[in-house]
């Protein structure tokens, strides 16, 4: 018995009555002894902190020992229906704790039927991605959803079977397989803050049977949703007011965050808790090495509260934590919180969320730019880039999603930004509005009662190209594609794993034919959501060729050529950060460093050349003599280091 349990004896009495059900469970089944006992291990170390959370959420319910049983015989059939393979890299991830944090991890995010149509080809398509360096792939959501809009797949209404239009779970795990062997983690989402209004749960609620309507938060007037709706925040403003449906069929209210086909999920009820446990195990059997966690913000309600980011949406997740940890070892969490900075790193923690977006840092990257100025972005990496042990980052510049100003004001304000004010004029800067502006982006969910917006926009097309393009003018090519080569050069050094969005690779431009199709029309982030032209990849090795086909060129082969690089220094795993200060306000720069490895990067936010102190350069690295990989160049610390407008160095001691 552990130490832990026997600190905590409700703890250890339930276990001791849970145990003879557990053994009876072990002999209907084809578990090997040892099988058994490396569950068992596993069980006795969660178990306290696994009781804990679950009293914590669930001890008032006249029937918590009952859904405690089950969910603990959930884990363990899990953990039965494991396939080997993966009991196998469970073994292995044990002993390297700390393989996501490592520099060689470098990610890629695509919409199977936008890149390859479907899961069959998506297998063909793995040369292209080991090419490219990816050794991290999130497929964005391909399971089966509701007809017509299914909110680009977060409309789920069978977590266990592929959309057929993609394939089918088979091919699912044939792609895991293979992808595994090339040494590509598989990421999946698990959208468990909603089912679709079509899932199995929601039609039997719609059928009146208590039990399913219980899932959701359903109710018979305006009554309850007006008090909740007092505190709360909205969404999705441009689909509908407020954050509840009014439902036909059912006569009733019901709990929609975001589209209103996307039922909100009651985590309140434990039967809801347990059978999205399985849908989630379900899942990493099925081979997928992390897991993106869906809107975590949103998942537990408390009337009176802003319904986001509640202690207890933690405690679900930690004890989704603690159950993956009995039942597939080896999967780790990826937290998809794109909320107050302060709020995001509370879903971090090895016992949480090993891994988490960091939507601060994307959205100051894209705020240097336009103010060419990096005073908010050095204020908050100073305080926001450590995270505990164990966990990570994952970078990125952008995704499927619009961009959100998610700074701090207190930052901003410490470095005399009012973040309201600044908040606007990003908006018109990235909706191309503000005089000079390079980008063309458009409003993503404008808020006309409240002036808020988010912005919508490839990255391309938001850092100039577009423009550029159209103007054809060559100049400004040319500095759109030096901010591109400048935020990847940031991304692909800073600490955590960098995530392209796939088509960034080629500069891809805004689709603004998404208008066309009316289950897209009303939701402008499709205008960053455009089909992959495998003709690129053809053109790559046409030396000739017209002005866009170099663009192209020159993008993916310096993407590449960063990720090359990136893998070649061991300075870049973890997330050790030293900001230099005192460097040119337009200038980001920080050391990297471990081991005896140290890596200097410096970033020019502007389009005017400016230049760093070597003697700073020299403290901070310690050294005389540096090379930038990146250009193959070297400087010595005794004159300044010039940067070019954007230029991006990786500066290593020669
Ligand atoms: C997440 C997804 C977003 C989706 C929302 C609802 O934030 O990234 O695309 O609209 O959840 O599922
Ligand atoms: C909000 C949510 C985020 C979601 C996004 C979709 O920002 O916080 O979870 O991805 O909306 O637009």
């Amino acid at each position: 018995m552990s130490n832990l349990l026997k600190t905590n004896p409700e703890a250890e009495i339930s276990l001791r009555r849970l145990r003879p059900r557990l053994e009876r469970f072990w002999q209907t089944t084809e578990a090997s002894q040892e099988e058994i006992r490396d569950f068992d291990e596993r069980l006795t170390e969660i178990w306290p902190r696994l009781f804990r959370l679950l009293i914590e959420l669930y001890g008032d319910r006249y029937d918590f020992f009952y859904h405690l049983e089950e969910i603990l015989l959930s884990a363990a059939r899990a953990w039965c229906d494991r396939p080997q393979d993966l009991k196998e890299l469970d073994r292995h991830r044990v002993y390297e704790d700390n393989w996501f944090r490592s520099e060689k991890l470098v990610g890629g995010a695509l919409y199977v039927d936008l890149f390859s149509e479907n899961l069959g080809r998506l297998r063909d398509c793995i040369p292209y991605f080991k090419d490219l360096g990816l050794t991290y792939l999130h497929l964005m959501p391909l399971f089966a959803v509701r007809p017509g809009d299914n909110d680009g797949g977060y409309a789920i209404s069978n977590y266990r079977s592929v959309d057929p239009r993609l394939g089918t779970i088979e091919d699912l795990r044939l792609l895991g397989k293979d992808l595994r062997e090339a040494g590509i983690s598989l990421v999946l989402d698990f959208v468990f803050n909603h089912t679709s209004d079509d899932h199995e749960w929601a039609k039997q609620a719609q059928a009146n049977d208590p039990e399913y309507r219980d899932f959701y938060y359903i109710f018979p007037d305006r009554t309850v949703p007006d008090q909740y709706e007092r505190t709360l925040r909205e969404i999705f403003p441009t689909v509908r007011r407020g954050n509840f449906t009014w439902h036909d069929g059912m006569e009733q209210w019901v709990w929609t965050t975001f589209n209103s086909y996307q039922w909100d999920l009651k985590y309140r009820n434990p039967a809801v808790f347990r059978a999205m446990l399985e849908e989630m195990l379900f899942l990493a059997n099925v081979g997928v090495d992390i897991l993106r966690l869906d809107a975590v913000a949103f998942i537990w309600k408390q009337m009176g509260t802003s319904c986001e980011n509640l202690e207890q949406a933690h405690s679900v997740i930690q004890a989704y934590n603690a159950l993956a940890k009995l039942a597939a070892p080896g999967l780790l969490f990826k937290s998809e919180a794109i909320v107050h900075p302060d709020d995001v790193v509370r879903y971090i923690s090895p016992e949480e969320c090993q891994i988490s977006y960091n939507p601060t840092l994307m959205a100051l990257l894209w705020e240097s730019l336009a103010t060419r100025e990096t005073k908010l972005i050095r204020q908050s990496t100073s305080h926001r880039h450590q995270l505990p042990e164990e966990t990570i980052w994952v970078n990125y510049l952008r995704c499927h999603d619009d961009i959100g100003w998610t700074f701090d004001d207190q930052d901003a304000a410490h470095v005399g930004i009012n973040g309201y004010d600044h908040r606007q004029f990003l908006n018109n800067f990235y909706t191309g509005q503000y005089p000079g502006s390079f980008a063309h982006g458009v409003p993503f969910q404008h808020n006309h009662e409240t002036g808020d917006m988010r912005i919508s926009g490839t990255m391309a097309s938001l850092a100039g190209l577009e423009q550029a393009i159209q103007q054809n003018d060559d100049q400004l090519k040319d500095l759109a594609i030096r901010r591109i080569q400048l935020l990847h050069g940031i991304t692909l050094s800073i600490g955590g794993i960098p995530l392209l969005y796939l088509g960034e690779e080629w500069g891809m431009l805004n689709d603004y034919d998404f208008v066309k199709d009316p289950a897209k029309a009303g939701d402008t982030r499709w205008i960053h959501r455009p089909k992959m032209r495998w003709e690129f990849l053809e053109d790559l090795g046409d030396q000739l060729g017209s002005d866009e086909r170099m663009i192209r060129r020159r993008l993916f082969n310096s993407v590449k050529r960063m990720i090359a690089l990136r893998k070649s220094i061991p300075a870049i795993s973890g997330l050790d950060l030293e900001l230099v200060p005192l460097v040119n306000s337009h200038v980001f720069c920080f050391v990297r460093s471990q081991g005896g490895d140290r890596l200097i990067v410096a970033g020019n936010f502007s389009e005017e050349p400016q230049e760093i102190s070597g003697n700073l350069l020299r403290t901070a690295g310690l050294g005389r003599f540096f090379e930038d990989v990146i250009s193959e160049t070297t400087f010595q610390t005794s004159s300044d280091l010039k940067l070019d407008p954007y230029q991006v160095v990786w500066l290593k001691r020669v």
